[in-house]
């Protein structure tokens, strides 16, 4: 976040140094009695005003968003590290699974915005906090954008069914057709034919809400910092009773087509990162989440 300008209370400061010691942007110092701004390039990170243990620190990075949540009464404790119980976020995280099956009754307002909350929790590069949130709060907005992911899709399924085309695109150094054609054409093909019989929704699998995530120009690392956010969103969807499942394909598809960003209400020059479904599970699930070992190295020297 830039602008950001930290101000330090000289009466109130104690000489310890922490805000100086803790800054990543080198913009306190300390001459071993008080600590002062010595330099630009606050980040507004905030870590200085949240050890000073005078609170004669002070970061004027605006409103504090995620002071207080509209449905979930957290008693603002400040965990500290190895206070949390390990055990119960373990079962938190492998308890959470993509929904595929939701009941039609819709997600109150408030608790979509205290999941946008929740994402902004989410450490961002630099600070930057540059995504953004376009919030479906119905069935019928989710519906809307599933038909233009579905015209998209029937588009693309045309171009890719045509083999003079798929093998041109190849020639000129695009394979992407060839690949499209070989993994994804099949059950592309299958769920459009459901989706135009009777609307059966194998893209947003019924959701009664869907949260696109993007960015405005100006992150260091815009997709990692939204799908960062994503988690979040998804364990505390999952926590507040919700299901969600992440859309690559409604992803894709604002990707590439003017007319599916129109219907996810999102504006020209934002980039796109991810799409959650979200809705109440129609669906109870018994078992953890399943895992292969990962390649994992350990170097030791
Ligand atoms: C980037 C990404 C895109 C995904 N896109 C879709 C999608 O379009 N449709 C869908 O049903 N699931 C989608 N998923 C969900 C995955 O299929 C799911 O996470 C995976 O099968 C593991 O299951 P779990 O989430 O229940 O643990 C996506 C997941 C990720 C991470």
């Amino acid at each position: 976040m830039k602008n950001c300008v930290p101000r330090i209370d000289a009466e109130a400061c104690l000489g310890c140094g922490a805000c100086a010691a803790v800054c990543p942007s080198g913009v306190l110092g300390f001459d071993g009695r008080k600590a002062s701004v010595v330099a630009e390039g606050c980040i507004g990170c905030g870590h200085c005003a949240a050890l000073c243990p005078a609170e004669a620190v002070t970061v004027s990075a605006g409103e504090n968003w995620t002071a207080a949540f509209a449905t979930i009464d957290a008693p603002g404790k400040v965990v500290a590290p190895g206070e949390f119980s390990p055990a119960e976020l373990v079962d938190l995280m492998r308890s959470r699974r993509s929904c595929r099956c939701y009941t039609s009754d819709p997600v109150p307002g408030p608790m979509l915005e205290d999941l946008v909350r929740a994402a902004v929790t989410a450490p961002s590069g630099t600070n930057s906090q540059a995504w953004t949130f376009t919030v479906l709060t119905s069935r019928a907005a989710v519906m809307r954008l599933g038909e233009a992911v579905a015209g998209f899709f029937r588009r693309i399924n045309k171009l890719a069914a045509n083999p003079v085309v798929r093998k041109g695109y190849a020639l000129i150094g695009r394979p992407e057709l060839e690949n499209y054609f070989r993994e994804h054409y099949p059950s592309v093909a299958a769920a459009l034919v459901k989706w135009d019989r009777d609307r059966t929704d194998l893209l947003f699998h019924g959701a009664t809400a869907a949260i696109v995530i993007g960015s405005v120009p100006g992150a260091s690392c815009p997709t990692e910092d939204a799908l960062l956010a994503a988690q979040n969103m998804l364990l505390a969807g999952h926590a507040m009773g919700l299901g969600s499942c992440l859309i690559g394909y409604a992803v894709e598809a604002i990707r590439h087509d003017k007319r599916v960003r129109a219907a996810a209400g999102l504006p020209t020059g934002e980039a796109v990162h991810a799409v959650v479904a979200l809705g109440w599970p129609d669906v109870t699930f018994l078992r953890h989440t399943f895992r292969r070992r990962p390649i994992v190295r350990y170097q030791t020297a």
